[in-house]
């Protein structure tokens, strides 16, 4: 049988009158093989679906009997399921199989920012890979949780979020984090965004510091709410938070800092700035709002505890499950000294919270039964792998990354006027990837910095290995 043949023969078990032009490359080791098979079956169903060659409702093969006719890995075909599953292309239900699913077009990609021609290597921030997400924990959580809740929890709720969720984040964040609060001064919302936002209108007043680089769409939005934002310089200590005491600064109420893996270059506050910015505020009377935004993302290095749990009386610390879990889910929280509590309950008036409480009690369940732990563990051993394969395979080519600590994303640095050139023959490629400079405040002056960013988190499952290469590739003819 040809490789035609054989194609056109598990073809026939997906659907009648259904040709999938999958064609192998023999050439290519195992691994090259598996991978490559992978991506064609996503991209020829993807296609099938779309040009209605398989039409709603069609049901798909086991997992397990395709991938016995085609000769490959079980997970092969699975992790091409689940790609299209994420995509919303099928759906998959207990006891019915896989299906195609009821829109013959995905109504909401994994990731919305996504052009229909998007990039063909996607290594956008900000999200954890889509495929994580702990579907079956989530599920089992929901079934207990909703059980389990009283008449009252379907109420208006606390202005301040759930209550029982509160409690279990007190906890948490002292385990984990080396957060020091209780309940009642936990404020739960939607996003670390929506966080900030609702504090400069409701709880800063003045201007606000914020480090020389950060991220725009937050800036923008703190702006847009009425609070002036002034750069403060980075350097490998992290912010130069001495430099609050110039005169030019006297505005500023408040701090805005990621102390612990700085956004975006990915450097620490020192232990002495942790100390200077502290001694600062409480002698000034100013905030430092505390950005935590992947403190559970770190791989090798030595736990960096929260600033808050040195300082509660002047740390107003935030955080999401953005990044743990998903975007998608909606639930963040701000941690606030007792002056802060009463503003920011009142700007929210006497019966609305701010995010949805149903998520709330999921949510809550998921960390006391220990899922929220499991997830985490098995995210960071995932994360770990892709920083381990990304930071070798640009070795190979030469480029020292100088390690990747924590979190999901990378710089790059190069000459600050070669960024321009690298970023448009990036995105000439079908890259997506970002300049340093995009996350550089307007105003703070150049410091020599450039460079690219890149998220490794973003690409699927099944295009990491080729997106890595790529981008080596690129990197390689530009060094
Ligand atoms: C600097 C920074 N802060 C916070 C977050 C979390 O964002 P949110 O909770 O608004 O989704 C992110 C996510 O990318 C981030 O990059």
């Amino acid at each position: 049988m040809t490789p035609t043949d054989h194609w056109a023969a598990v073809a026939q078990r997906l659907g009648t009158d259904l040709f999938l032009d999958l064609q192998p490359d023999p050439t290519l080791s195992a691994h090259g093989r598996g991978a490559q098979l992978r991506r064609s079956l996503t991209t020829e169903l993807r296609a099938a679906i779309s040009d209605g060659r398989l039409p709603a409702g069609t049901q798909l093969p086991p997992y397990r009997s395709l991938a016995a006719d085609l000769g490959v890995a079980r997970g092969t075909v699975s992790a091409a399921y689940a790609e299209l599953i994420a995509e919303g292309w099928l759906t998959a239900r207990q006891g019915s199989g896989t299906v195609v699913a009821h829109t013959s077009t995905p109504s909401v990609l994994p990731n919305t920012r996504r052009k229909p021609d998007g990039p063909t290597h996607d290594f956008s921030l900000g999200a954890p890979t889509p495929s994580l997400f702990p579907r079956s924990d989530w599920i089992a959580a929901t079934r207990v949780a909703i059980t389990d809740a009283p008449h009252s929890a379907f109420g208006p709720g606390d202005p301040q979020g759930n209550y029982e969720l509160r409690e279990e984040l007190s906890r948490y964040l002292a385990r984990v984090r080396g957060v020091r609060t209780s309940p009642d001064n936990i404020v739960l919302t939607t996003s670390v965004h929506s966080a900030l936002v609702s504090l400069c209108s409701n709880a800063v007043d003045g201007a606000l510091a914020v480090e020389a680089f950060n991220m725009p769409f937050h800036r923008a939005s703190i702006e847009a709410a009425g609070t002036p934002t002034l750069p403060i310089p980075i350097d490998r200590d992290g912010a130069d938070v001495d430099t609050l005491s110039d005169g030019a600064y006297s505005d500023a109420r408040a701090v805005l800092l990621t102390p612990s893996h700085q956004f975006p270059t990915g450097v620490a506050l020192s232990p002495g700035r942790r100390a200077a910015v502290v001694a600062h505020a409480r002698s000034r009377g100013m905030y430092i709002v505390e950005d935590d935004y992947d403190g559970e993302l770190r791989y090798d290095r030595e736990p960096i505890g929260a600033l808050q749990g040195l300082a509660p009386d002047c740390v107003i610390y935030t955080g999401s499950v953005s990044k743990s879990l998903s975007p998608a889910v909606r639930t963040a929280w701000l941690v606030v000294p007792d002056a802060v509590v009463e503003p920011l309950v009142a700007a929210k008036g006497p019966r609305e919270p701010d995010a949805s409480i149903v998520d709330q009690l999921v949510l809550t369940q998921l960390i006391r039964t220990g899922a929220y732990d499991r997830h985490i563990r098995r995210s960071r051993q995932f994360y770990r792998k892709r920083r381990d394969h990304l930071v070798a395979r640009l070795r190979d080519v030469g480029v020292d990354t100088g390690g990747v600590s924590a979190g999901l994303h990378i710089v790059l640095p190069c000459r600050p006027d070669a960024e321009d050139e690298l970023l448009a023959t990036a995105w000439r490629a079908g890259f997506l990837v970002f300049g340093l400079s995009q996350f550089r405040h307007p105003t703070a002056p150049p410091d020599g910095r450039g460079g690219i960013v890149v998220g490794f988190g973003s690409p699927p499952d099944s295009s990491f290995n080729a997106d890595i290469d790529a981008l080596a590739g690129l990197l390689a003819a530009f060094t």
